[in-house]
């Protein structure tokens, strides 16, 4: 028995991505090299983002090679340090690998936890980890919402939809939040405080348009983009002049065998002089103490709350990862994995 209990990528998945891809391996404990940190972890965040680096080619986290252990965000306790900025004992979140310990150099998206916090540990891979400031700064840093005004948000009942529609009501706007189901919907209005929420299922590009437009009747400055595809392209046809768009990511598009459904309205982005941004949280990072602060305060007053779902066992998230990020009819967020 080698000891680090791992999920490793057995074979790519082609369109829908499904458990049999994945196995759990007993492998030896890394060996940490210069700039690294060894850390025994407690949670693995089973993101989307994961899904992207499963293909043999990507423009975002690197590829996972076949046979190897998957990345993804975890926290833990550092228990070897060769750097200087980290010694053993320390709390922290950073982004490593699904296994029990993993080596990795502190990127952008590490760093230490208070042990003194009152939040559970699993905040730090969700509402006060890379989900919530994603949410952070991409709707105020790319959104640049203003008081009064409307920001729709798709994938608005996840882990990071769930924050942009909090932060943009702290923010004094008016939100509307796209969802699957009514399960989804409900809570969005009933415990997340959106203004109104639709239910994307069995709709066509026609009908979203149409939800849209009798939701926010003063038409769209801010869309918080997490979901892409017809959902994106409905919001196209109901932004406002000098409306700003903030693209999260496009998970409608992340388990396609071929080429999404053609855009329609791409026009408007000329026609209301829109700004289309993409972004990527890590980008932030210097900014990131003042925004944990920040958002630690509202979930003190009670003004920013979140959900998560956690499942024991390393064993149980290739199930989980499937289950949560990609299926429609999971009512959970954010999915870790404890151990
Ligand atoms: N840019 C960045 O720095 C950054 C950082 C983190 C995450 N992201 C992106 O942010 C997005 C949300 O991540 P998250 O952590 O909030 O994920 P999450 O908590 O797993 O929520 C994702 C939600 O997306 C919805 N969804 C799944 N497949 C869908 C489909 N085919 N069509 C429409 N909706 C679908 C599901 O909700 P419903 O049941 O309501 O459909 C699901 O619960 C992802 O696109 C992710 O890649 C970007």
């Amino acid at each position: 028995m080698a000891g680090n209990k791992t999920v490793v990528l057995v074979s790519r998945p082609a369109g829908m991505v499904s458990e049999d891809i994945f196995a759990v391996a007993d492998l030896d404990v890394p060996t940490v090299e210069d700039g690294q940190i060894l850390v025994r972890n407690q949670y693995a965040s089973l993101d989307p983002g994961i899904r992207k680096t499963l293909a043999e080619t990507n423009t975002y986290w690197v590829p996972t090679p076949l046979g190897a252990p998957l990345t993804a965000n975890v926290v833990g306790e550092v228990i070897e340090s060769r750097h200087p900025g980290f010694q053993s004992g320390d709390l922290v979140v950073g982004t490593g690998q699904l296994q029990e310990i993993s080596a990795f150099a502190p990127g952008p998206m590490c760093w230490k936890i208070d042990p003194a916090s009152e939040l559970p540990l699993s905040a730090s891979l969700g509402i006060l980890g890379a989900t919530g400031l994603t949410a952070y700064f991409g709707l105020i840093e790319v959104g640049q919402p203003k008081v009064g005004e409307t920001v729709l948000v798709s994938g608005a009942a996840g882990a990071v939809g769930s924050a942009v529609g909090q932060i943009a009501k702290i923010k004094g706007c008016r939100v509307v939040g796209i969802a699957g189901g009514p399960v989804k919907t409900k809570r969005l209005v009933e415990e997340f405080g959106f203004d109104a929420a639709i239910d994307y299922r069995g709709k066509t590009r026609e009908q979203l348009e149409a939800e849209i437009r009798l939701h926010c009747p003063n038409g769209v400055d801010v869309f918080f983009d997490n979901v892409g595809g017809i959902q994106l392209d409905a919001a196209l046809a109901n932004m406002n002049w000098k409306g700003r768009m903030a693209i999260c990511g496009l998970i409608s598009e992340y388990n396609l065998d071929g080429p999404p459904a053609p855009m329609q309205n791409l026009f408007s982005i000329v026609g209301k002089t829109l700004r289309v941004e993409g972004f990527l949280s890590f980008v932030y990072a210097d900014l990131f103490p003042q925004a944990l602060r920040e958002m630690e305060q509202w979930i003190k007053e009670g003004r920013l709350v979140w959900r998560e779902h956690v499942e024991d066992g390393i064993e149980s998230a290739p199930g989980v990862f499937v289950m949560g990020a990609f299926s429609c009819s999971a009512n959970v967020l954010p999915v870790s994995t404890s151990w």
